[in-house]
C-alpha cells in the first residue's frame, strides 16, 4: 500500500538568530511603544478594527522604511524567506522576494485578531517581539475546509496535518512564516500581559 501526502501546506520557523536576540527585541520594543504614544492616526484605526489593541497597519504600515531597527529585522527576515522559498521550490526565475510590508501589533489582555489572509502577497510573516507566558498562538486553518462536504471530523489526537486546525505556539524571537493564502488568527489574549509581535508581508517582483 502506498499512501502520498500531496500539496502540502508548509509553515517555517525559526530563531532569528543564534544569539543577541534579547537585546534587539528591547530595541523593537521601546519603539513598538513609542510608534503607538505617537502615532494618533493608528491608534485610530485600531479603535474599530482592532479593538483594545495597537496595530500600525492602517497608519505606519512599512515600517521598514522609517525605522533603522525595522530595516535592520526585514534584513535579518530575508534570509529566513529565502530558506523558506527554497522548501517550497520556488523558480524564482532571478526575480527578489521583497518585504513590501510590515507592521507592529500589540496585543493587551482580550485582544484578538480574526481569520483572516494576506492577499496580494506571496509570503507573510511574524517576528515575536514579546510573548509573555499564557499569551495565544497562532491559529492556522485548513485551506480545504471550503470544499470538505461529507469529510467526517478527525479525532481529537490526529496527526497535526490532518488536524482541520493546528495553533502554533509562539515565542519571542522566532520567526513564523507561511504561503499568504493561509488563514489564520490570533485568538483572544487570556493574561494580563501584552503580546508584541511585528507582521510583515514579501511579495515576488
Ligand atoms: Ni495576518
Amino acid at each position: 500500500m502506498t499512501v502520498l501526502s500531496l500539496f502540502p501546506t508548509r509553515v517555517y520557523t525559526a530563531k532569528l538568530q543564534a544569539s543577541g536576540w534579547e537585546a534587539f527585541n528591547g530595541r523593537l520594543l521601546r519603539e513598538c511603544e513609542q510608534y503607538r504614544a505617537d502615532d494618533v492616526a493608528g491608534r485610530a484605526w485600531s479603535k474599530g478594527r482592532y479593538p483594545g489593541g495597537y496595530t500600525s497597519y492602517g497608519s505606519l504600515n512599512r515600517m521598514h522604511t522609517l525605522s533603522p531597527t525595522f530595516a535592520k529585522l526585514g534584513k535579518k527576515l530575508q534570509r529566513h524567506v529565502l530558506a523558506y522559498a527554497r522548501t517550497l521550490e520556488y523558480d524564482l526565475e532571478g526575480r527578489d522576494l521583497s518585504m513590501t510590508d510590515c507592521w507592529i501589533n500589540m496585543m493587551p489582555r482580550g485582544v484578538t485578531h480574526g481569520l483572516h489572509l494576506h492577499p496580494l502577497a506571496t509570503i507573510s510573516g511574524t517576528y515575536y517581539v514579546r510573548t509573555p507566558r499564557g499569551v495565544p498562538g497562532l491559529k492556522l486553518e485548513d485551506p480545504r475546509l471550503d470544499r470538505y462536504m461529507a469529510a467526517p471530523p478527525r479525532t481529537a489526537n490526529a496527526q497535526p496535518e490532518n488536524q482541520p486546525w493546528v495553533t502554533m505556539p509562539v515565542a519571542a524571537g522566532t520567526v513564523l512564516l507561511f504561503e499568504s493564502w493561509l488563514r489564520h488568527e490570533v485568538p483572544p489574549n487570556p493574561v494580563p500581559a501584552e503580546r508584541v509581535s511585528i507582521s510583515f508581508n514579501f511579495n515576488w517582483f
